[in-house]
């Protein structure tokens, strides 16, 4: 391997390459995908529906197994899916980041310690004995994010998390996860099909038919994307 290759791996907290993968007697999914995302930076993954953007994120979450190909990951990851009511499993906001934290066997003022924690960096502290039915949409995402927090990820993977919230709170959770990557040093992957996020994020891929077919400047991407819709018109 030569030295680029080599600092380029080093510095990435998602590092990706030449993946593969189908589902059994389906067509391939991910072909060859290759993709490396900055430790520190927040970057998105645009593509049409279909292109394989949810079963990127579950291979790097270790959901899903490739057929070949290579992933390295920082350790810790977390995920936020698309709908809130599919991720919090407790009946309050308190036990349900401390849940996160069960495998860890801490004792029970450092568990009460890191939830309060992770509770304040989403900015939700005074929810924490409140009910999870009592959440809005938003808050249940950042009661999600609270609980990779907790559990100290590195790498936050975020499959369209804004998909079933109103424009306001959608704008309020992107602008919030950048500024948690930003102040925490996390790395996070986002994936959305709405181009006013991509204002906040370091930089953006597109997936077509499971290849990263473009990647970088998150303007540059927003005007391809703009220009091609409005050719589809
Ligand atoms: N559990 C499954 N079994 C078989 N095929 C699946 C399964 N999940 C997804 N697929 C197929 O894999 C392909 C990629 O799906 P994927 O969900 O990764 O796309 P996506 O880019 O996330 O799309 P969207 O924007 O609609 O969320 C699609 O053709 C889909 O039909
Ligand atoms: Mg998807």
């Amino acid at each position: 391997m030569n030295t680029t290759a080599t600092n380029a791996m080093s510095q990435a907290a998602i590092h990706v390459r030449d993946l593969c993968f189908s589902w059994p007697q389906g067509a391939a999914v991910l072909q060859s995908c290759s993709l490396d995302v900055p430790k520190g930076e927040f970057w998105m993954l645009l593509g049409t529906n279909g292109s394989g953007k949810s079963t990127l994120l579950r291979l790097l979450a270790g959901l899903l197994q490739p057929q070949s190909g290579e992933i390295q990951i920082s350790s810790g990851v977390g995920f936020v899916f698309q709908n809130p009511d599919h991720q919090l499993v407790m009946p309050t906001v308190g036990a349900d980041v401390a849940f996160g934290l069960v495998e860890e066997k801490l004792s029970i003022a450092q568990v009460n310690a890191r939830v309060r924690e992770a509770l304040a960096a989403v900015k939700l502290l005074d929810l924490q004995r409140r009910p999870i039915y009592a959440l809005s949409g938003g808050q249940k995402q950042r009661i999600a994010i609270a609980g990779a927090i907790a559990r100290q990820c590195e790498v936050i993977l975020l499959d369209e998390p804004t998909a079933l919230l109103d424009p306001d709170t959608q704008l309020d959770l992107v602008a919030q996860v950048r500024n948690l990557v930003k102040s925490r040093e996390l790395t996070a992957l986002w994936v959305t099909h709405r181009l006013d996020e991509l204002n906040y994020c370091d930089g953006a891929f597109l997936l077509e038919q499971g290849q990263v077919v473009d990647q970088g400047d998150p303007e540059r991407l927003k005007q391809r994307l703009m220009q091609e819709a409005n050719v589809a018109i």
